[in-house]
């Protein structure tokens, strides 16, 4: 049977860095609030020339540099974005045109914080299905350019990066060895940018109402985070026979480091299994499991034959987990 293999992973982070201290100018706010509520102490901001897919193009150029194969041999380019360069075309293809990649397909996938584990998921049934070998996948996102610097409940979150990985088909025992994706539509509400599609066009009063910021009802979420990514990492274990003491490591989405504590807790899962960086970078959404995964393998926290696991959760809401053997 074919399987998906992680054969390289990069990352890219602006240079620009935003600490807590520098938000208690900007906001009512303080280092130890954010500190203790999420654990975050500095994100990085994108220059204003950066968009999505030059952040993206830098952490796939670094993939490229670890791997084998070469950006023209690519025949899938998938991006997880939210923050996107323009609403169409996709950042996939102002990714693939920076690539210089030319036989490939390419589009973007919206699941808020799980896209780039739901681009995993459908990389990998490609990949079973034999419709493609190679495959760039790349979660990349300029939070700063939708975050309401005024708005204390939100801005103290975000953050922007990219992280890539590519794929290649192997029928060694390694690789991607299952997926799950899910959503729940009827939550839409909690997390949102209601501004700028078909729903609330661009207009005077759209920008006078803020609408095209983002928008979240923090501590709704939380709760619902915490319960879902018990049960999902506990259901991707189960499906796969394995203990939670089998795992190598637990890589999470970074969105507040106590959902990360609450769910290791609540699965008996020790914090030195658990991958966190998110005190360097808050929560970049789509790019935050990547920029992980690609810290993780160099700092030689993954090795061969391990079990790791990724898992993410957000606006849709969506969550999703990919169990992966090294
Ligand atoms: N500084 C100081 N005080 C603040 C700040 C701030 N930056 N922000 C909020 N507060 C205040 C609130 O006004 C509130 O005050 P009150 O009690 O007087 O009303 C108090 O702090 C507590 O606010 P809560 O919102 O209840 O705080 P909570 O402990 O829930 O932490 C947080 C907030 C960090 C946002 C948390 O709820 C969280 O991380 N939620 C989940 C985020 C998430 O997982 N999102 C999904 C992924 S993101 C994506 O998909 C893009």
């Amino acid at each position: 049977m074919l399987r998906a293999k992680i054969i390289a992973t990069g990352s890219y982070v602006p240079k620009h860095v935003l600490t807590n201290f520098d938000l208690e100018k900007m906001v009512d706010t303080s280092d130890e609030w954010i500190r203790e509520r999420s654990g975050i102490r500095e994100r990085r901001i994108a220059d204003e020339k950066e968009a999505a897919s030059d952040l993206a193009c830098e952490a796939a150029k670094a993939a490229f540099k670890r791997a084998d194969i070469k950006p023209k041999d690519i025949e899938l380019i998938i991006v997880a974005t939210v923050t996107g360069d323009m609403p169409t075309p996709a950042t996939a293809c102002h990714l693939q045109h920076k690539l210089g990649i030319k036989k490939a397909a390419a589009f973007d996938v919206n699941a808020a914080c799980s896209g780039f584990l739901y681009g995993l998921s459908i990389a990998d049934s490609f990949i079973k299905s034999g419709a493609y070998k190679k495959i760039l996948i790349v979660g990349a996102e300029v939070l700063s350019r939708v975050t309401d610097w005024e708005d204390r409940t939100t801005c103290v979150l975000f953050g922007d990066g990219a992280g890539a990985v590519i794929l290649k088909a192997t029928d060694e025992d390694r690789g991607i060895v299952s997926t799950h994706i899910r959503s729940n539509g009827a939550l839409w509400e909690l997390l949102n940018m209601p501004g700028g599609g078909s729903r609330n066009p661009a207009s005077k009063e759209s920008l006078k109402k803020k609408m095209h910021y983002l928008r979240m009802k923090g501590n709704e979420t939380f709760k619902i985070a915490v319960r879902t990514l018990e049960n999902l990492v506990a259901r991707t274990l189960e499906e796969n026979k394995l203990k939670p003491s089998q795992l190598s490591l637990l890589i999470p989405h970074q969105a507040n480091l106590r959902i990360i504590q609450a769910t290791a807790e609540r699965l008996n899962i020790p914090m030195e299994k658990v991958f966190v960086n998110i005190d360097k970078y808050g929560n970049t959404s789509a790019a935050s499991i990547p920029i992980a995964l690609d810290e993780a393998v160099r700092q030689g926290r993954v090795r061969d034959g391990d079990y790791v696991l990724l898992e993410a959760f957000g606006g849709g809401l969506t969550w999703a987990s990919v169990l992966i053997k090294w």
